[in-house]
């Protein structure tokens, strides 16, 4: 009688029973992160570790996209195998999501990348939005990237930008998720899957992660 749309003040069953946070069980993923956590990595080499972690996120992220019939030539006879359906998209956080992006240029056939530029207030903590480029996103798979899901007001914010341009199939992938992240997340993106390298402990009196990995950005760009 009460269906799925039960409600329990905020929260209905419905989003209750969706609550999607995938985390990277892949033992490669905890030595990845290892190093990128640790505070004497350098630049060039926590960006070649961003784009291993990024990497088995994506293939995790993409397990269950669609894929069509193919019937080909082999040098030995005719066979039918399967293709990717349609293509990604790729919607960068700025600027630390620019170290998630490559490995899916390199790895899927068809991509396009969207661009969300987005900063938080250092006292805040709140994020501001100061640049927003998204390619057509009806009918396509929309990944959003950004390392680190902290108090999940960029992530609310970009998934706001890409659900106001048409995104429907959105998946959001992080490297490192805070709790308080994904409680916001799922109290408003609550059909949105969370992909995450770890789940940390906690956000500091400054909303940075604990152990986290420090300021992603910076690391990334040696700024
Ligand atoms: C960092 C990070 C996320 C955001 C996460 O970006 O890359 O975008 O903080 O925090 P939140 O979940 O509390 O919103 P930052 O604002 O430092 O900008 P940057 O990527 O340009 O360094
Ligand atoms: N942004 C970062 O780069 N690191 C944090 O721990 C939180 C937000």
């Amino acid at each position: 009688m009460f269906g799925l749309s039960l409600a329990f003040g905020y929260w209905s069953l419905e989003k209750f029973l969706r609550m999607p946070l995938h985390v990277l069980s892949h033992p490669l993923g905890a030595h990845v992160l290892t190093h990128l956590r640790d505070k004497t990595t350098k630049p060039a080499l926590f960006r070649a570790l961003s784009y291993q972690i990024s990497l088995l996120l994506a293939l995790e992220a993409t397990r269950d996209l669609a894929s069509v019939e193919k019937t080909i030539e082999t040098p030995m006879e005719t066979t039918t195998g399967h293709v990717l359906a349609k293509p990604i998209v790729v919607v960068s956080i700025l600027r630390a999501g620019l170290g998630m992006v490559q490995p899916f240029h390199d790895t899927f056939p068809d991509v396009s990348v969207g661009y969300v530029g987005l900063e938080r207030d250092h006292l805040t903590a709140v994020a501001r939005s100061y640049y927003c480029k998204l390619p057509p996103l009806a009918g396509k798979r929309v990944i959003v990237v950004d390392p680190m899901l902290a108090t999940g007001g960029s992530a609310v914010q970009a998934i706001d930008a890409v659900k106001a341009t048409g995104g429907k199939e959105i998946v959001f992938l992080c490297i490192v998720a805070s709790p308080e992240g994904v409680a916001l997340m799922q109290q408003v993106h609550p059909e949105v899957p969370i992909h995450a390298g770890a789940l940390d402990r906690q956000l500091n009196a400054k909303k940075y992660i604990l152990p986290g990995l420090g300021d992603f950005g910076d690391r990334l760009y040696g700024t």
